[in-house]
């Protein structure tokens, strides 16, 4: 269980706090959604959740033990927005192990098959793969590591429809093994594995019910 109390971000140069006052739970195999507009402050709240950026006040809690950010690093897997800018293996192989040489070939075929690319060849390089599988092999290269917790930063961006699907049933079924945490600022078709929902707007969050917002967003526009 995850459990962030009072945690307050503000940054001495910053005229107000960028996340105030955050509460938030997510228990095990629970898919969280943080939903806010651009500058909101998720990304910089997923930072703080992956150790590398330390709160202001308050605290980080996993089951009863309070973490500082070196815990944090351990415990969390950080999938930024865009990963695939940032994949610098010339291989499948080489992004897996990165900063893992000692990995073995077991854990690099687990984590392959976790995201669905196991069939593809350890030798392709990550820049050769679709969309889609650029998105899942981001996800392996954190999952390779068995964090306790998974952050993914606007995990569809810029993705069309079928690779959006396959990057939503991917996050259906890995929320049954591990915890997520998802931050976008477009919801869509990630309501519908939610577990947990929360607006965050100026670095206030605040829950939801996932089924009130799905209905607004099933709403058709009104037409004049
Ligand atoms: N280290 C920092 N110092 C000053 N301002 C920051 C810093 N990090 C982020 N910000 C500001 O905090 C706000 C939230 O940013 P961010 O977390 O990137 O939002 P989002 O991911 O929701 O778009 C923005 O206004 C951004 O400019
Ligand atoms: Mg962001």
């Amino acid at each position: 269980m995850l459990y962030l109390r009072n945690l307050i971000y503000h940054p001495t140069a910053c005229p107000t706090a960028i996340l105030k006052s955050i509460d938030l739970e997510l228990a095990p195999q629970q898919l969280g959604l943080i939903i806010g507009p651009s500058g909101s402050g998720k990304s910089t709240l997923l930072e703080i959740l992956s150790g590398l950026a330390e709160p202001t006040s308050g605290g980080l809690f996993w089951r009863e033990q309070e973490l500082i950010p070196e815990q944090l690093q351990q415990l969390a897997g950080l999938v930024f927005q865009f990963p695939e800018r940032h994949f610098c293996g010339s291989s499948i192989l080489e992004e897996l192990r990165l900063g893992h040489p000692e990995l073995g070939s077991d854990r690099v075929k687990h984590a392959l098959s976790e995201v669905g690319l196991e069939h593809l060849s350890l030798s392709t390089a990550p820049h050769a793969l679709s969309g889609g599988q650029q998105r899942r092999l981001a996800l392996a290269v954190q999952l390779i590591r068995q964090p306790n917790l998974l952050l993914l930063d606007e995990p569809t961006a810029g993705l069309d429809w079928s690779m959006r699907r396959q990057v939503i049933n991917l996050l259906a079924k890995l929320k049954q093994d591990w915890t997520l945490l998802v931050v976008t600022h477009d919801a869509g078709d990630l309501l519908a594995i939610a577990d947990r929902c929360w607006t965050l707007n100026h670095g206030e969050l605040k829950s939801v019910d996932s089924k009130t917002l799905e209905v607004k967003v099933k709403e058709p526009l009104p037409t004049v």
